[in-house]
């Protein structure tokens, strides 16, 4: 073999790149405080996670177009299992005390999860878009243009409703060809669907509890994130600017997928 092409053999090192990993966690605090640690690291997991469930919600609705319900609801019930640890990961960082928070809150200057893009890219593939949160960040970005193109892309709710339509239920044509940047609403038309569809179709029925299943994980991660919020830092501003926890609250028990919630009292 050409010397060229002969590459050292692959080691757990260096397929998983550990040497450029561990030196990605950086306190900004002097000494440095004991917590910033736990922080960072906290944070740069969940960015880890958030990229992981981006993959696999791509994958949910890719799987969709393809009418592999079978295979969509199975990567589901993956996206639900990481939901899980991520909202128990909470716990971990519950553990810091206001104070030990206190002694480098002020070195993170502005910021904060707010400026999280991946999490804005879930929300919009969720449905929830906003021209606004694109124009935080800085044009030319990494960020700026994944969520630019995260925008215009159909969301989950989409792709669910068009296969619907190919599995006979009589989705209407406003629906199907609705603007995928405005807000997921609730629907009549949708509703009779899916009260329809509980009573006689128990694979459809399945993936729908599935798509419950990751809209009530979303809402369970910002619930548990608002009282960490408040147990930490109480009724003060967040970093990012905002009025902090009175902010969180206001996202808490808004459904992603509204119809699927709305039913319930008609099943
Ligand atoms: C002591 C721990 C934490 C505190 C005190 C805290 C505080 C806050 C506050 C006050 C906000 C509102 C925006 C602002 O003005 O800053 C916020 C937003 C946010 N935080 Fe945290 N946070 C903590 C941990 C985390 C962790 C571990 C994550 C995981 C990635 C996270 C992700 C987010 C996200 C995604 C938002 C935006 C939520 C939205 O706009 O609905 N936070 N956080």
């Amino acid at each position: 073999m050409p010397n060229d092409q002969r590459s050292a053999a692959v080691t757990y090192a260096s397929y998983l790149k550990v040497d450029e990993l561990l030196a990605l966690q950086q306190p900004r605090s002097k000494g440095p405080e004991h917590d910033e640690m736990l922080f960072i690291v906290i944070h740069q997991v969940y960015e880890l996670w958030f990229k992981e469930l981006l993959h696999e919600l791509d994958r949910v609705r890719r799987l969709l177009e393809e009418d592999e319900s079978h295979r969509a609801q199975h990567t589901l019930k993956r996206i639900l299992t990481i939901l899980k640890v991520m909202v128990a990961q909470l716990d971990i960082l519950e553990t810091m005390t206001p104070l030990e928070f206190f002694s480098f809150r002020e070195r993170l200057e502005a910021a904060s999860g707010f400026q999280s893009d991946q999490f804005r890219q879930i929300e919009f593939l969720l449905g929830m878009k906003s021209e606004r949160a694109i124009q935080r960040f800085v044009a030319g970005s990494r960020a700026h243009a994944a969520l630019e193109r995260r925008y215009r892309e159909p969301t989950l709710w989409d792709g669910f409703l068009h296969y619907l339509a190919r599995e006979g239920y009589d989705v209407p044509n406003g629906l199907l060809e609705r603007d995928v940047i405005a807000a997921i609403e609730p629907s009549a038309d949708v509703q009779k669907i899916l009260v329809e569809l509980y009573r006689r179709d128990t694979k459809n029925a399945e993936l729908c509890e599935r798509l419950v299943d990751l809209d009530e994980g979303i809402q369970e991660w910002r619930y548990r994130h608002v009282k960490m919020v408040e147990r930490t830092i109480g009724s003060r501003p967040g970093t990012g600017g905002s009025s902090g926890a009175a902010y969180l609250r206001e996202s808490v028990g808004h459904p992603a997928f509204p119809d699927l919630w709305a039913i319930r009292a008609q099943l």
